[in-house]
């Protein structure tokens, strides 16, 4: 045949195909999220997220000098406290169990960027993300409160950037004030500006202890039937001043991901969630799938217009990433 065009030269080998890549993936663009919890000596396996841990503080700090030592130098910290009150109390305290996750790690390791997960829902008894009124509905002006005085502390800690996750209005502007006045200014607020109210979080809140006691996260947590949405959170947010703006979940939202990042000069976040990362996971256990399926969720998450992308994968990924871009 006499054709001009015959798009699979460039698919030849190995070499070239490396040459004309669109999008790569860099140990750079992940964020590791880490659990920590009370006590000593602890490192046990989660039962419904493998290969991710509860790490009492001193494992903690052994396995994010692990981490920086493969190239993992951003870490999102969830803490597990161990008395649960209907404000959340520890949440904020000083001597919480984030807060001190922080500045033990700190004292010991340099190279590491320390994201915090701002919300209510490990340290309140009844599991919702905010403050509830007398006949359990969320109370959000007051909530906002809250969240504000648990960045500040993580910030006194040490925390490199906040990441509030509870999805009330008006949080940021808020946490932005809080935080200036404070003495702060420099401390980039990412938020989860797009979260939607998902089943994938399910094995998340197993690992957290976070399942609500009564009812679900749909007052506050978006609709996934809703798009347009997505531009108006991500607006507001903005102009409260978010430094990155996040879409949660990932891999059902990337349609989301490409709307928000066509329409936005911000660096965009992208969380792979723990339902995402099990059925996967699951799937390659069984030998359904092959583990380059990994890589390939992973960089359909980029392609889509994420920067930055939190996944549990982003320690077995490490060592494979380094040798291919
Ligand atoms: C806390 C929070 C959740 C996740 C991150 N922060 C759970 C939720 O909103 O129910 C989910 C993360 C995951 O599923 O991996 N609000």
């Amino acid at each position: 045949m006499e054709l001009k065009n015959r798009p699979r030269r460039l698919r030849t080998n190995g070499i070239i195909r490396n040459l004309v890549r669109e999008t790569k993936l860099n140990i750079e663009d992940l964020v590791y999220p880490l659990f920590v919890v009370e006590g000593e000596n602890i490192k046990k396996e989660i039962p419904s997220l493998p290969n991710n841990y509860h790490f009492s503080i001193d494992k903690l700090v052994e396995e994010v000098k692990e981490l920086t030592k493969l190239g993992i130098h951003y870490i999102m910290l969830f803490g597990l406290p161990d008395k649960k009150d209907n404000i959340g109390s520890s949440a904020y305290s000083d001597d919480g169990i984030v807060q001190r996750a922080i500045i033990e790690v700190k004292k010991e390791i340099t190279d590491i960027y320390i994201i915090t997960d701002i919300c209510m829902c490990q340290y309140t008894d009844h599991g919702h993300c905010g403050l509830l009124t007398e006949d359990g509905k969320i109370e959000n002006d007051t909530t906002v409160e809250k969240l504000s005085k648990i960045a500040v502390s993580h910030a006194k800690a040490g925390a490199d950037m906040v990441a509030p996750s509870d999805m009330m209005d008006g949080r940021i502007a808020h946490m932005r004030r809080e935080l200036d006045s404070e003495g702060f200014k420099d401390t980039p607020i990412m938020s989860y500006s797009i979260k939607y109210a998902s089943s994938f979080y399910g094995p998340f809140r197993d690992a957290a202890h976070s399942t609500p006691s009564f009812g679900d996260r749909s007052s506050y947590q978006m609709d996934f039937t809703n798009p347009k949405e997505s531009l108006r959170e991500a607006e507001i947010d903005i102009d409260e001043g978010a430094d990155i703006i996040m879409v949660k979940p990932a891999l059902s939202y990337l349609d989301i991901i490409r709307r928000v990042d066509e329409k936005y000069n911000i660096p965009i976040a992208a969380y792979n969630v723990s339902g995402e990362y099990a059925m996967i996971k699951m799937a390659i256990k069984n030998g359904l799938m092959d583990e380059k399926v990994i890589y390939e969720s992973l960089l359909s998450i980029k392609r889509a217009g994420a920067d930055i992308i939190i996944t549990y994968f982003a320690k077995e990924i490490a060592e494979k990433l380094r040798g291919r871009n």
